[in-house]
């Protein structure tokens, strides 16, 4: 099920003009968290109507998604977009829904997810042995994104909470590559990388190949390491919005 809500959003840029803006986010049933009721990560909303419920998440940054109660129209937003059910998230309760909330401009394919502080779309794809790293940006291209950009402690951090529903033990991968002859790592753009995450001793260039790439792994507690084309991983798709 998916149903759209328009949110107006009124933005006072130079009083007295008064500008409106229309935002608009699409909630997503997740089947798999049907008669389940989430306990972590929540805040407690108003409780109201489904689409009431979902343009209340919109609004608010750190909601990524909602769980609802038909019955009893109890409303909880949620800080993280679940694509698995992790046991520890929450319990059997029968009535309860759960819905993800995006900005209608991501990606249509399953496994994305939208956070507003970073207005950004995106979806990890796992571990498949028959992808090579160069498949990687393809299939993140056939989906209109890019790898994942990851430029700051907090987006660092905020993805680090989502990757960890997946546990993940391969390398994963995002954007960031540099030629051995020049060690100076760039986006795919071509634009400098200024913020980093390195695992101790890293990066540790060696001459196996004659490029490296950005990659980081839960068993390194997410934190960075040179990765080569031959080590094969997960990777993180990302729309950027503007
Ligand atoms: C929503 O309803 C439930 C059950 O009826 C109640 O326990 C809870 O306090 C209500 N929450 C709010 C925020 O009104
Ligand atoms: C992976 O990349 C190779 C070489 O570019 C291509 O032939 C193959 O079709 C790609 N596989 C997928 C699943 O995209």
């Amino acid at each position: 099920m998916k149903f759209k809500g328009i949110i107006p959003v009124l933005l006072v840029l130079v009083s007295p003009l008064l500008y409106a803006d229309i935002v608009s986010y699409i909630a997503t049933q997740q089947s798999y968290l049907e008669n389940w009721f989430i306990n972590e990560n929540i805040i407690v909303l108003r409780n109201q109507s489904l689409i009431k419920c979902s343009l209340q998440c919109g609004i608010l940054d750190e909601c990524m998604s909602i769980s609802y109660h038909k019955g009893s129209k109890e409303c909880i937003g949620v800080t993280i977009g679940y694509i698995v059910q992790p046991t520890s998230l929450g319990y059997t309760s029968v009535g309860w829904s759960y819905y993800l909330v995006l900005d209608e401009r991501c990606p249509d394919v399953t496994g994305y997810v939208f956070d507003k502080a970073f207005n950004s779309c995106y979806k990890v794809h796992l571990y498949d042995n028959t992808l090579r790293y160069d498949n990687y940006s393809q299939i993140c291209e056939s989906e209109g994104a890019k790898l994942m950009k990851i430029d700051s402690d907090e987006k660092q951090q905020h993805i680090v909470t989502f990757l960890d529903q997946f546990d993940i033990s391969n390398w994963i991968y995002f954007q960031g590559t540099h030629l051995l002859s020049e060690p100076t790592w760039r986006y795919d753009d071509g634009s400098v990388i200024s913020y980093f995450n390195w695992y101790s001793s890293q990066p540790d260039s060696t001459t196996s190949d004659t490029s490296e790439y950005l990659c980081m792994r839960k068993s390194d507690q997410y934190q960075w390491h040179d990765c080569w084309k031959s080590m094969k991983g997960a990777f993180i798709c990302e729309l950027q919005l503007i």
